[in-house]
């Protein structure tokens, strides 16, 4: 079937500790374009790409990480197709009504079994990109690709326990397949899991963690290879902590850098990567190998990358 269903992460909750420091980030230096500042402080931003009014949100709080995310659904009838459905896989379903969430239509929220907050929705103004939809030629407006040319938000990877049952709640309800897994070696116990409903090779991951509802990184997606050099050179610009300069991930083939917000949420771009289809079997890759399958390039096992999350 073609892409119906939930379609994509279409909007992050970050909690940030400093506002004046996270809006100097992730907006005048990645370059997102902020669309709105509500009457709570909180500040909602796009890439220059994404048609809808915001993916990321930001909100002041005391320690960082995320507050929940949630995927855009293909429309309303899905949301009312998917109710009962997550409700009889065991988790309670909360009812948020239009306007709750600025911009939003209704939203549905659970928490998942690793203890993140899931919300879906199917409605969210559209704001566009400057092109319009008729003879929209190939760029926007001058100035609306900056900062780290981002192109949209792309996927999530989240931290915690009982990821085996998310993949339950992401295959038989959710109706994505597993594109690839880290098992270890001698247990054959999942550690890591990435789910796509797309053509990407994740839409969403999750990594074993024994504490629930953790925050390992949100990914924003860039055009080329030049358009991730021209980020490594900001970030060394602007002293942006790097958690793992340019690298190509074995794991979905896609060339990356991590770096961290001013809070210690930690971020990365990336560009290229393969297509995935329902079809395509299950990638596997074992802790035998774990250098090759997180950085390709260099085979470096980086044990931080996999314990410090927010
Ligand atoms: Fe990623």
């Amino acid at each position: 079937m073609a892409i119906r269903g939930l379609l994509r992460v279409g909007e992050v909750a970050f909690r940030v500790m400093d506002m004046k420091l996270a809006r100097q980030h992730y907006g005048e230096r990645m370059g997102l374009i902020e669309t709105l500042e509500d009457a709570d402080g909180r500040v909602y931003y796009k890439t220059w790409d994404e048609l809808d009014h915001h993916s990321v949100v930001i909100r002041e709080a005391d320690r960082p990480g995320i507050d929940h995310f949630a995927f855009k659904v293909y429309d309303d009838a899905t949301l009312t197709d998917l109710e009962p459905k997550i409700e009889a896989f065991g988790l309670k379903v909360e009812r948020i009504p239009a306007g709750v969430y600025p911009k939003s239509g209704r939203r549905l929220s659970f928490v998942l079994p690793t203890g993140h907050t899931m919300q879906l929705y199917a409605e969210m103004e559209r704001v566009g990109n400057t092109m319009g939809y008729h003879n929209p030629g190939v760029l926007p407006d001058e100035g609306v690709i900056r900062g780290f040319r981002i192109e949209r938000l792309d996927h999530i990877l989240l931290g915690g326990p009982n990821i085996e049952e998310n993949e339950r709640l992401f295959t038989e309800v959710f109706e994505m397949s597993v594109s690839e897994r880290i098992i270890d070696a001698d247990s054959k116990v999942s550690m890591a899991i990435f789910f796509s409903g797309s053509n990407k090779p994740h839409d969403i991951a999750f990594q074993a963690q024994p504490d629930g509802n953790r925050f390992h990184h949100a990914s924003f997606r860039l055009q080329s290879a030049a358009d991730l050099v021209h980020a490594a050179d900001l970030i060394g610009k602007y002293r942006i902590p790097v958690d793992v300069s340019s690298n190509r991930h074995g794991v979905t083939r896609g060339l990356t850098i991590y770096f961290f917000d001013p809070s210690g949420n930690r971020n990365e771009v990336f560009t290229e990567g393969y297509m995935h289809y329902p079809d395509s079997p299950t990638i596997v890759w074992d802790t035998n190998d774990l250098g090759h399958a997180s950085w390709s390039q260099d085979n470096v096992v980086r044990p931080s990358f996999f314990t410090v999350l927010t």
